[in-house]
């Protein structure tokens, strides 16, 4: 009995302690922040790895561990995972706890599903699908789209005022112009449970004929100051994207400190991807669909350079972030779809793990509902489907000369993520030979 008090109250002594310690280096961060001025390019988070909290976490650790008996074997715990948890009090100082988390993906990859892994966390997630729509849609019209660096810097500065709340940058590309920061275009909204939330539900006119704006209430447009307000009420904030090109174009974000932004690049299997989007934008593909008819396909074409670029801009982001530079570390993850069909529940618990958001019962049940269901996709958008069977199925929607042709112009990207080739068609529709080599990335 006595001992059960002594380990309370060394336990609160030596919290008090850390408390102490942090509370003074968030005042210096804070000051740091203070001194930095607009012109300056945003430092990255402090490095806490020298601060003084080391030593009264680690004496924290031996004492629990002394007084409880437990056998921690200290040479077993890796400096890797003394940093993370470092790290995690470190930035729980520094921004309340908050996280950021950017799923940046490319079409037919699952990110609507991997979307919905967080959409679904709970109260306190503000998850927004795909609001760089809005801009794209604007700009592929004007003449500065043309330049990818001009359209990489505005999609940051949109990005950068969502993930802070600000719907403004945003505003300027929502067509119609929202009148008085309500809009009934905000591209789908209902996919977003925050913007469906009953605080952020505007009544609907009772003598206009209107559509409702959410599945689950009748929600007049949105009124982005009431979503803005939502956002900011919520400990932490997501988005998909399939917009963003390179990573690196995302730099100044991640470093921004006032976020604790974390990216998940999602990726899958080029053939299947290509296979994917010829049954989706049917009629986007319809030049590979002829190839796919009288089996050739020039090397030259437009649409071929395209694949390419589309490649080589994945596997290009891949290496930056697998490289782990300075301003990215701990703060990229790649994950592949192929791993997420395969093992849902397990690749979901890894990347909650990761974004240091606790992984709720809530997600963990939709994931149940939603994996484990035989019944067809509803909608080529559906999330509910048989993920491990769906996985494989492109495999006897592209003809071969076309997974050919995937093969020679994205082999590098491939390769980085663990696809294997084909050499012949037979090896292609034979299930029983596994085109995923297992691999771990991070
Ligand atoms: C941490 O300490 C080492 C050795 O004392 C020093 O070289 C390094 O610059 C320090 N890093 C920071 C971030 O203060
Ligand atoms: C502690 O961990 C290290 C490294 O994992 C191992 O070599 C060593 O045998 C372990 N010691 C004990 C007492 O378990
Ligand atoms: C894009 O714009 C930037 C800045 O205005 C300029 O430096 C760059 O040369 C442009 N690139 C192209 C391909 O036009
Ligand atoms: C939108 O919400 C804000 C904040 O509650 C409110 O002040 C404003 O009047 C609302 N706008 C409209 C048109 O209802
Ligand atoms: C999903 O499909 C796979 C492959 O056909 C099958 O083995 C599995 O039993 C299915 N799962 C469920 C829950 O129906
Ligand atoms: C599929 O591959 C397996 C393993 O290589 C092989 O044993 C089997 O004969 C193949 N099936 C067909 C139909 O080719």
């Amino acid at each position: 009995m006595k001992t059960k008090y002594a380990i309370v109250f060394i336990c609160i002594v030596a919290l008090v302690i850390i408390e102490k310690e942090s509370n003074i280096l968030s005042r210096v961060s804070d000051k740091l922040i203070q001194r930095q001025t607009p012109q300056q390019t945003p430092q990255p988070p402090l490095d806490y790895s020298n601060a003084t909290q080391i030593g009264s976490l680690t004496m924290f650790k031996m004492l629990l561990s002394k007084l409880t008996g437990a056998k921690v074997n200290y040479s077993s715990l890796s400096e890797e995972q003394e940093e993370d948890e470092l790290d995690d009090l470190g930035t729980y100082r520094f921004n309340g706890g908050q996280r950021h988390i950017l799923l940046m993906a490319t079409t037919r990859t699952g990110s609507s599903f991997v979307g919905e892994l967080f959409n679904q966390h709970g109260e306190q997630m503000f998850y927004l699908f795909e609001p760089l729509w809005h801009v794209e849609r604007m700009l592929t019209t004007a003449s500065e789209a043309n330049n990818g660096t001009v359209l990489a810097g505005i999609y940051r500065d949109v990005l950068q005022g969502l993930f802070l709340c600000d719907f403004s940058p945003l505003e300027k590309f929502i067509s119609p112009p929202p009148q008085d920061h309500i809009t009934p275009a905000l591209f789908r909204r209902e996919s977003s449970l925050s913007l469906c939330e009953e605080s952020v539900c505007s009544p609907v006119a009772k003598d206009v004929f209107e559509r409702y704006h959410c599945k689950t209430r009748r929600c007049g447009p949105l009124n982005l100051t009431l979503a803005s307000e939502s956002c900011l009420s919520k400990q932490h904030h997501a988005i998909k994207t399939v917009r963003v090109r390179q990573l690196d174009t995302l730099q100044p974000l991640v470093e921004d400190p006032r976020l604790d932004v974390r990216v998940i690049q999602l990726v899958r299997d080029p053939r299947a991807i290509l296979a994917s989007r010829m049954v989706a934008f049917s009629s986007k593909y319809q030049t590979w669909k002829a190839w796919a008819q009288d089996g050739q396909v020039p090397e030259d074409d437009e649409e071929v350079k395209r694949l390419k670029g589309n490649c080589d801009q994945i596997r290009m982001s891949a290496e930056v972030g697998l490289s782990q530079p300075r301003w990215l570390r701990r703060r990229y993850m790649l994950v592949r779809y192929e791993d997420i069909a395969r093992y849902p529940m397990q690749k979901a618990e890894e990347m909650y793990r990761f974004t240091g958001i606790p992984f709720s019962s809530q997600a963990r049940e939709w994931i149940l509902r939603n994996t484990q269901t035989t019944r067809e996709a509803s909608g080529i958008y559906s999330t509910q489907k048989n993920s491990s069977e769906q996985a494989e199925k492109w495999r006897f929607n592209i003809p071969f000369t076309l997974a050919q042709v995937v093969q020679r112009v994205c082999g590098p990207t491939m390769k980085i993520f663990g696809y294997r080739f084909v050499d012949d068609e037979k090896t292609l529709i034979n299930k029983s030979i596994s085109l995923l080599e297992d691999k771990l990335f991070n």
